[in-house]
C-alpha cells in the first residue's frame, strides 16, 4: 500500500516514514523544503533503503503540483498531512503566510483527494485547547481563543475537515492533536532538524548541552505550579509516529468517518523537571537562567489519552527519559557531522 506524507521531510514526517516502512508500506514524501533539508531524505534512504521511499518536491498550496502528484501516483491508499508552518511567534508577524500555507494548503489538498475518498490524517495540536478549564484535557474540551494565527490555523483546519466529512459519508478523516513531541529515532540517524533557530524546549536544551548555545532561558518560574514553571505533556516522536499508523489502519477498516484523538503520554512535567532529567542523562549541568514569561504560554497542559489507547490500542513504548536520551544522541550526531551543519 502507498501512503503520502505531506511535510514528509520534516521532524514528525520523517519519523512516521520509518514506522510505515517497517510495516511494509510504500511511502511518498511530499515536501517543499521550506523547513527541512534534502539531506533528511538521504538519511532516510541510508536507514531504510531506497526501494520503498519516494521523494516529491511539491508545494501543497499549488493545485497544479498536487494534481500532478496524484496523477503520477494514482494508487494512493492514505494521506498523512503534516505540511505546515509551525512557529507560533512567526505566525504573529506573518499571519497571511500562515493562513495561506496552513489553511490554503489544506484546502488545496482536500480539493484533490476528497472526491477520491482517500483516508486522511490531519496534524492538529493541543494548541487548539488553549488553557483548558479541566485537566487532564479531554477531546471534548472546547476550542479557546488562540494566542496566535498558528493556533487558529489548526482550529480552522479541524473545522474544515468536520464540514467535509459531514458532506461526504465516504470520506474518512482523523485529527490527531499532538501534545509536545520530543526525541529522535533510536538510530540517531534522523531527528528534529529545523532550519534556523529551534524554538522548542528540548532542542534548545540539547544545544546548550552540546555547547552550541550559552544557556537555557526558563520562561518564568512564578506560575501557579509546584515549582513555578509551566507543565507540559512530552511524548516521544516514535510513539507519536506509531499513533499515525494505527490511526490510518483504523480508518481503513472503520465504519464511521470522523475521528479526533489526543496524542500525549498523559503525564504533566515541568520545565525545571525536564532540565533536571536531562542533566542526569548527560551527566553535566545545563546553564540556565530564569527569564520573563513567554507571551501566550499556557501554564499547564497535559492530555487525557484514554480515548486513543482504548479505541486504537495505542500504547506508548517510550518514557520521557528515553526521549531525552534519544534527543541527546541525535544532537551529538548533528554536532559530529560537518555536512549536517547546513543552517
Ligand atoms: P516541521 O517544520 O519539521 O515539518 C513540516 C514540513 O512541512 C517541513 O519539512 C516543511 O518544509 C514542510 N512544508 C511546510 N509548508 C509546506 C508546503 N506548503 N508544501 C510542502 N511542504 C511544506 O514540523 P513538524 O514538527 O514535523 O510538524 C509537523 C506537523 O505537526 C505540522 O502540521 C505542525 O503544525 C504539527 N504539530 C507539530 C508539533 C511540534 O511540536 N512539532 C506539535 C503539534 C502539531
Ligand atoms: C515547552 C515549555 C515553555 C523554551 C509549542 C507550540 C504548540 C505546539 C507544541 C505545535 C513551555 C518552556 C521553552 C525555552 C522554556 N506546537 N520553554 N525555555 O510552548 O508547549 O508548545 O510546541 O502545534 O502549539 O506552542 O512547547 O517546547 O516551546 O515549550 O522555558 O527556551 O518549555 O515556556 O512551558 P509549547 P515548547
Amino acid at each position: 500500500m502507498k501512503i503520502v506524507i505531506t511535510g514528509g521531510l520534516g521532524y514528525i514526517g520523517a519519523h512516521i516514514c520509518t514506522v510505515l516502512n517497517q510495516k511494509g508500506y510504500k511511502v511518498i514524501l511530499v515536501d517543499n523544503l521550506s523547513n527541512s533539508f534534502i539531506k533528511m531524505y538521504h538519511q532516510l534512504i541510508a536507514l531504510l533503503g531506497e526501494e520503498s521511499i519516494v521523494f516529491e518536491k511539491k508545494d501543497i498550496t499549488q493545485s497544479d503540483e498536487i494534481k500532478e502528484l496524484f496523477q503520477k501516483h494514482s494508487d494512493i491508499n492514505g494521506v498523512i498531512h503534516l505540511a505546515a508552518l509551525k512557529s507560533v511567534n512567526q505566525s504573529i508577524t506573518q499571519p497571511l503566510s500562515y493562513y495561506q500555507n496552513n489553511v490554503g494548503g489544506l484546502i488545496t489538498l482536500l480539493s484533490e483527494i476528497k472526491s477520491k475518498n482517500i483516508p486522511f490524517i490531519f496534524s492538529s495540536s493541543c494548541t487548539v485547547y488553549g488553557q483548558a478549564d479541566q485537566l487532564p484535557i479531554k477531546e471534548t474540551s472546547p476550542f479557546k481563543s488562540s494566542f496566535s494565527p498558528y493556533g487558529y490555523t489548526k482550529q480552522i483546519g479541524e473545522l474544515i475537515i468536520k464540514d467535509i466529512v459531514k458532506s461526504n459519508d465516504s470520506f474518512k478523516a482523523m485529527c490527531l492533536r499532538y501534545f509536545n513531541p520530543i526525541g529522535a529515532h533510536p538510530s540517531a540517524m534522523i531527528g528534529e532538524w529545523p532550519i534556523g533557530e529551534p524554538q522548542n524546549l528540548v532542542p534548545l536544551m540539547t544545544q546548550v548541552g552540546i555547547g552550541k548555545r550559552k544557556e537555557l532561558k526558563i520562561f518564568g518560574d512564578t506560575y501557579n505550579t509546584p515549582d513555578g514553571t509551566c507543565i507540559r505533556d512530552y511524548i516521544h516522536v516514535m510513539d507519536l509516529a506509531e499513533a499515525h499508523v494505527l490511526g490510518l489502519e483504523y480508518l481503513f477498516s472503520s465504519n464511521s468517518n470522523h475521528y479526533i484523538y489526543n496524542v500525549g503520554l498523559g503525564k504533566g512535567v515541568s520545565v525545571k523537571e525536564m532540565i533536571h532529567r536531562f542533566e542526569k542523562i548527560i551527566e553535566k549541568p545545563i546553564r540556565q537562567k530564569v527569564s520573563k514569561i513567554r507571551e501566550g504560554d499556557v501554564p499547564v497542559a497535559y492530555a487525557d489519552a484514554s480515548k486513543i489507547k482504548t479505541q486504537l490500542s495505542w500504547q506508548p513504548k517510550y518514557s520521557i527519559d528515553d526521549a531525552l536520551l534519544s534527543a541527546w544522541k541525535w544532537e551529538k550526531q548533528l554536532h559530529s557531522h560537518n555536512d549536517f551543519q547546513v543552517s
